[in-house]
C-alpha cells in the first residue's frame, strides 16, 4: 500500500439530502504530493464532497479510497489518516495557539512526540511569535494559518481544506499558499476548495464541480487549452457590452476597464480594432458552466 502514489481516489461518489443531489457520481484522483483544487461557485457540492472524502458523511452511493483506507468501510481510519480543515476555520477563541495545537495533536499521539508534533507545526507555521495569544484575538489571516496547522499537525499524507483562503486578503491567501507548498514538498497531498477562480493557477491539478458534477478535470494550462480551441478571445475598444450580446458568432462580451472583451465561436470573424487575448481559468470556469446550463436546457 506504501507504494501506492494515488493517494486519493474517488469512484462514483454521490451524495443525496432528500430529493436534492447534492453530489453526482464524482470520480477523481489525487497523488502524492499534488495540490489538488477543487473549485467551484457556492453550493457547487465542494464541502460534501470533502466531507465523504474525510469519513465523516456516508455516501449514498460510490467509494473513495484515502490513504488506502475506504470511506464507506472504514471511515474511522480514514479519519486517523488526514488532516481536514473544515470552511469554518475550527479554532477555540479561548485557548492560545500553542493551546489549540496541543488539544489537536492529543487527537492523535501523546507524550513527548505530541509535544514535539505542536513544537514543529509552530515552527512550520511560523506562529511562534503568536504561540501564547488567544487564537480569537487573532486576524483571519492569521487564524487560518493556525486551522491549517492544527490540520496537518501529525503530519498527514492526505489533508482537506476547505476554503482555506476565503475571505482573506491576497497577501494572507499567498501565504497560505505558500504553506500548503511546503506541506505538499515533504509528500503531502492536499485537496483544497476554493470559489475563487485565480486560485486555480496554483494548483498543480483542478477539478471543476458545478451542480454536484465534474464538469472539467486537468492542469489549469490543460483547461485554458481546451477553452482556447473551442473559441476565440477579444479585446475591443468600447464601453458597452450590450452592443456585442447577442451578435451573430459572440459567445459572451463583458466590460473590463476601459475595453470589452469578447469571446466568439471559433469560426467567427474578428472584428475590427480586435485584439486577440489569451483565456484565462474564469473564461473557463464562465464557458464550462454555460456548456453545463446549455445541456440542461435540452
Ligand atoms: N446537511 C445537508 N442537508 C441538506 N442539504 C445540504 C446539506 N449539506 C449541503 N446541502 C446542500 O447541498 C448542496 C451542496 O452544498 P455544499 O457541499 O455545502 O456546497 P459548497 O461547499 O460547494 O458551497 C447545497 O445545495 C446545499 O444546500
Ligand atoms: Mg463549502
Amino acid at each position: 500500500m506504501s507504494g501506492d502514489r494515488t493517494k486519493v481516489r474517488a469512484k462514483g461518489l454521490e451524495r443525496r439530502f432528500g430529493h436534492l443531489l447534492a453530489v453526482a457520481g464524482v470520480s477523481f484522483e489525487v497523488y502524492e504530493g499534488e495540490v489538488f483544487g477543487l473549485l467551484g461557485p457556492n453550493g457547487a457540492g465542494k464541502t460534501t464532497l470533502v466531507r465523504m472524502l474525510s469519513g465523516v458523511l456516508t455516501p449514498t452511493t460510490g467509494d473513495a479510497t484515502v490513504d488506502g483506507a475506504s470511506v464507506v468501510r472504514e471511515p474511522e481510519r480514514v479519519k486517523a489518516r488526514i488532516g481536514y480543515a473544515t470552511q469554518e476555520a475550527s479554532v477555540y477563541p479561548f485557548l492560545t495557539v500553542r493551546e489549540n495545537l496541543e488539544f489537536r495533536a492529543a487527537m492523535y499521539l501523546e507524550g513527548p512526540p505530541a509535544l514535539d508534533a505542536v513544537e514543529d507545526a509552530l515552527a512550520r507555521f511560523d506562529l511562534g511569535g503568536v504561540a501564547d495569544r488567544r487564537a480569537g484575538e487573532l486576524s483571519g489571516g492569521w487564524r487560518q494559518r493556525l486551522s491549517l496547522a492544527q490540520a496537518v499537525v501529525h503530519r498527514p499524507r492526505v489533508a482537506f481544506l476547505d476554503e482555506p483562503t476565503t475571505g482573506l486578503d491576497p497577501l494572507a491567501r499567498r501565504a497560505v499558499w505558500d504553506l500548503v507548498y511546503a506541506e505538499a514538498a515533504r509528500g503531502m497531498s492536499a485537496l483544497v476548495t476554493t470559489h475563487y477562480m485565480d486560485e486555480a493557477e496554483r494548483c498543480h491539478r483542478v477539478g471543476l464541480i458545478y451542480g454536484g458534477r465534474r464538469v472539467a478535470l486537468g492542469t489549469p494550462q490543460e483547461l485554458k487549452a481546451a477553452v482556447a480551441a473551442r473559441y476565440r478571445f477579444y479585446r475591443v475598444p468600447g464601453a458597452d457590452p450590450a452592443d456585442w450580446r447577442g451578435r451573430a458568432g459572440v459567445v459572451d462580451a463583458w466590460q473590463r476597464g476601459g475595453a470589452v472583451r469578447i469571446v466568439l465561436e471559433p469560426d467567427a470573424p474578428a472584428p475590427a480594432n480586435a485584439t486577440p487575448e489569451e483565456p484565462t481559468m474564469e473564461d473557463v470556469f464562465v464557458l464550462k458552466i454555460r456548456e453545463e446550463d446549455a445541456h440542461a436546457l435540452v
